[in-house]
């Protein structure tokens, strides 16, 4: 791995050594809001690639084991002899404690939540904050003995060594996590030790890396052609419009209509590339292959491998119509490749996944272009506004690749998918006309297998069932139901039934995640 330039200058990295936290992510991503780059890597990944990464400063994260037992991981020795400044986090301080001769003591009780810091002795890390603050504890073990050579610098009442530092390296210890938004001043801890420990320089700012990966997607393609497949998503609208600013017409996007998109979901992609965008975009109508694939499917599983597979199939056929393609280039950011292995792996060479676009046939040899392979979803999202992608497309709630198809639960059909479509339109519209659709996550209706018996005027009817779902979730790990206002759902319901002659009730889940999925397939 070389070190990342932008506009052929080196920028500087703080590691990121992950240790296995829930908020190892978040921890780079709050480096790179104060404008440096920050890169994640497993705590037991080979020296020499934390070497070659040469970072102005490395920050431990915390994790889930205990340093009391003996095997659990260990901050590798490159990470002191580099002579950088290092900030351990929660199982990063515990780690650096014992690695150092002190010695850390298993608690019964776990601690979680708020807890107020007392700052005891003077500390770049703290410098211009007050003597007190509001932090995020959410630890078992801690801190009992100071390593030698070692300083107090904070405790709370149940942590009494709560942060610590080496008396002359620029070495320092936290039980609290500065990364999550309940710390008070988190933010500007971190900055105190990228700035005025690390001396690392701002360099990773949006305007610089959007001219610097058009440039850098210039060279690497040259006069060859790209391909692409658009699904509308944040992550392909994306790379669509930055590889079109580097490349123009030598970008071919295929848009697949699987018939399984949102209302008016289609013509609002056709529309927003091709037309207002001038990007070359081939519309790929395939929603009649789709339903005949999934005729009498039922099962979930099943229904996701045969849109999976049909999408590769019509992908497939789109690209063997183009001529002399050379790339192909995709939307992976970097979660995807932490995920899948490791963040700077090769074999993460993979089609995404989640778009369901499995492989290539073997007589097709692209090259990839991923220009947003270190990038995180906000960044995305700030790029694409840059970009002049209109904010709705960028804000819009995640839509699973199989679409519609595991919304209808049960076999898919065109009547069933109408329904659902409409339903769908008018949950959203009304979200948005009630300002409450930012404040979700995640919103749609879902077609349930069930008939159920209504009235309409002195005439009965046995019809369809809507399930309408809106959750409230940071991760999509976990997940709330959103506690909308009884009068914006018996609203929504109104319209439904009134609107939907196919439709006779409406019926709103109230469960989370876990034990509950988000989706209902
Ligand atoms: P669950 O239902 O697992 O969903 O709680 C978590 C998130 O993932 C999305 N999801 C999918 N996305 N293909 C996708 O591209 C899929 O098969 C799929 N299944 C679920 C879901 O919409 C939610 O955002």
């Amino acid at each position: 791995m070389s070190k990342l330039s932008v506009n052929n200058k080196i920028i500087d990295t703080i590691l990121v050594l992950d240790f296995g936290s829930q908020y190892t992510q978040l921890i780079a991503r709050r480096v790179r809001e104060s404008d440096v780059y920050s890169e994640i890597l497993p705590w037991d990944i080979d020296e020499e690639k934390i070497k070659k990464l040469n970072p102005k400063g490395i920050i431990l994260s915390g994790g889930p084991n205990s340093v009391t037992k003996s095997y659990t991981p260990r901050a590798p020795q490159i990470v002191f002899d580099l002579n950088v400044p290092i900030l351990g986090i929660c199982y990063g301080m515990q780690t650096l404690a014992e690695q150092m001769g002190g010695h850390v003591i298993s608690s019964d009780q776990k601690e979680f939540g708020h807890s107020e810091l007392e700052i005891l002795t003077e500390s770049i890390l703290f410098k211009d904050l007050d003597n007190k603050i509001n932090v995020w504890m959410s630890h078992g073990d801690q801190v009992q003995d100071l390593p030698d050579d070692y300083d107090l610098i904070a405790s709370t009442s149940s942590a009494p060594i709560a942060a610590m530092q080496h008396k002359k390296l620029p070495i320092f210890a936290i039980q609290f996590h500065p990364e999550v938004t309940h710390t008070e001043d988190g933010q500007s801890i971190l900055e105190n030790f990228i700035f005025k420990s690390c001396n690392a320089e701002p360099h990773w700012k949006m305007d610089d890396l959007i001219s610097s990966r058009i440039e850098e997607i210039k060279q690497k393609v040259k006069e060859d052609k790209v391909l692409l497949g658009l699904s509308g998503g944040v992550d392909s609208s994306v790379t669509a419009v930055l590889l079109y600013k580097a490349i123009g017409n030598n970008l071919t996007c295929v848009f697949v209509d699987n018939g399984l998109l949102r209302k008016g979901e289609g013509d609002q992609v056709m529309q927003t590339f091709k037309d207002n965008m001038k990007l070359n975009v081939i519309k790929s109508e395939s929603q009649e292959i789709f339903l005949r694939h999934l005729e009498n499917i039922e099962d979930p599983e099943q229904k996701r491998k045969v849109i999976g597979r049909t999408f590769i199939d019509v992908f497939d056929a789109e690209a063997i119509k183009l001529k002399d393609i050379k790339f192909l280039a995709q939307g992976t950011i970097y979660p995807d490749v932490i995920e899948s292995s490791g963040s700077e792996s090769n074999e993460a060479r993979v089609i995404k996944s989640h778009h369901n676009v499995g492989g290539l046939p073997d007589e097709m040899e692209f090259d990839l272009v991923e220009p947003l392979r270190d990038l995180f979803k906000d960044e995305v999202r700030r790029m694409g506004i840059k970009l002049g992608i209109p904010k709705e497309m960028l804000e819009r709630h995640p839509f699973p690749g199989p679409g519609l198809g595991v919304r209808i639960i049960g076999e898919i059909t065109k009547e069933k998918t109408l329904i659902l479509q409409e339903a769908d339109h008018i949950f959203i519209e009304e979200l948005i006309k009630a300002d409450l659709y930012d404040k979700v996550s995640q919103a749609f209706a879902v077609l349930l297998p069930v008939k159920s018996v209504g009235v309409v005027g002195d005439e009965r009817r046995y019809a369809e069932v809507i399930g309408l779902r809106a959750v409230e979730t940071v991760d999509f790990m976990t997940a709330r139901w959103a506690h909308l206002p009884y009068k914006f759902l018996e609203h929504v319901s109104n319209r439904i039934v009134n609107e939907i002659e196919e439709v006779s009730r409406v019926v709103y889940d109230i469960s989370s995640k876990p034990p509950a999925t988000i989706e209902w397939e």
